[in-house]
């Protein structure tokens, strides 16, 4: 693994750390820091001609600031000759724009999957998309992890039983059918109408919830809501127990204290994917690290191994 590098930029340098760790590597040295005015100054310290190169840049928030990193540092390493560079995007934002549903709106996940390669990437290691097909996106090779086998292993080892998988929307079902099939579970789907891009209404399940322990799949929490709906509807359904699992805990706004608040959502459990800064750490919101999962698909990536064992 000589040739293997690793860079960091501000977005989650303690994840990057966790890579290293489990790769027994040193993180590369990369000044990631600002001229005066604010623009993002990038200084590569470390030889990279010839090296495999990865750079770990999820797209979180401040998204602007954390994308114009990644390609400024992805101009830089193809400027020093790297062999090879590596895009690990955790949690690629700018993903909810997929699609032209609307008249005069963007593709916005298309734009930056274009700047993406533009900038240098030869390919991308990417978890949990918001929707699979952004993979498509991309026209040099993306590899998309899931963090199923993470969170599986949490729930076997908390021996919960008698579970209902609980997809919170119809877009959701084959994420939570992965889980359901993983946890000898029942699957659960609730039909959720949204109202407005803040506001979503749970409407009714589809799925036998009475009595179960119901765990709540979905790749994201942004402002809480869905998940508060979804809780609330089980609660009225009967189920006993009530968890989520989500991928990436974006967490915006008043998501945590409305999280702290949902008495009937026992435990919510998140991934590193995006770092939960130490003033939004409570006790109900449980991180699980995707450190050794990336770093188990950069390994593989580096020796020209399969990663497919990793999807699932
Ligand atoms: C919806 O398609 C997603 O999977 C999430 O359910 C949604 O984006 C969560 O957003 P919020 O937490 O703001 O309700």
């Amino acid at each position: 693994m000589d040739e293997l590098i690793i860079f960091s930029g501000n977005a989650n340098p303690k994840l990057a750390q966790g890579i290293c760790k489990y790769l027994k590597v040193s993180l590369g040295n990369a000044l990631v820091s600002k001229f005066s005015e604010g623009e993002i100054r990038i200084k590569i310290n470390d030889n990279v001609r010839g090296k495999d190169v990865f750079i770990v840049q999820p797209t979180c928030s401040p998204p602007n600031e954390n994308l114009m990193e990644l390609l400024i540092m992805l101009d830089a390493l193809r400027r020093a000759s790297a062999k090879r560079i590596t895009a690990v995007i955790p949690y690629f934002g700018y993903a909810r724009q997929d699609r032209k549903d609307q008249p005069r709106v963007p593709i916005t996940a298309k734009l930056v999957a274009n700047l993406i390669t533009s900038a240098g990437a030869d390919r991308v290691i990417t978890m949990d998309l918001h929707a699979g097909q952004i993979q498509g996106f991309f026209d040099i090779p993306l590899d998309h992890l899931f963090a199923v086998g993470v969170f599986i292993e949490y729930v076997l080892e908390s021996g919960l039983n008698n579970i209902a998988v609980v997809s919170p929307d119809v877009g959701g079902i084959k994420m939570a059918r992965a889980y359901a099939k993983r946890l000898n579970a029942g699957l659960a789907i609730i039909d959720k109408r949204r109202v407005s891009p803040e506001k979503a209404e749970a409407i009714h399940i589809l799925g036998e919830v009475e009595g179960k322990n119901a765990i709540i799949i979905d790749d994201l929490i942004a402002t809480g809501g869905s998940l508060v709906e979804a809780v609330e509807a089980l609660k009225k359904a009967g189920a006993v127990e009530i968890r989520a699992a989500i991928s990436h805990g974006v967490l915006s706004g008043m998501a945590v204290e409305l999280v702290g608040k949902c008495k009937a959502l026992k435990e919510l459990v998140i991934t590193d994917s995006i770092p939960l800064p130490r003033e939004k750490a409570i006790e109900k919101i449980k991180i699980l690290s995707i450190a050794e999962l990336l770093g188990e698909a950069i390994k593989r990536i580096n020796r020209e191994e399969s990663v497919s064992s990793l999807f699932y």
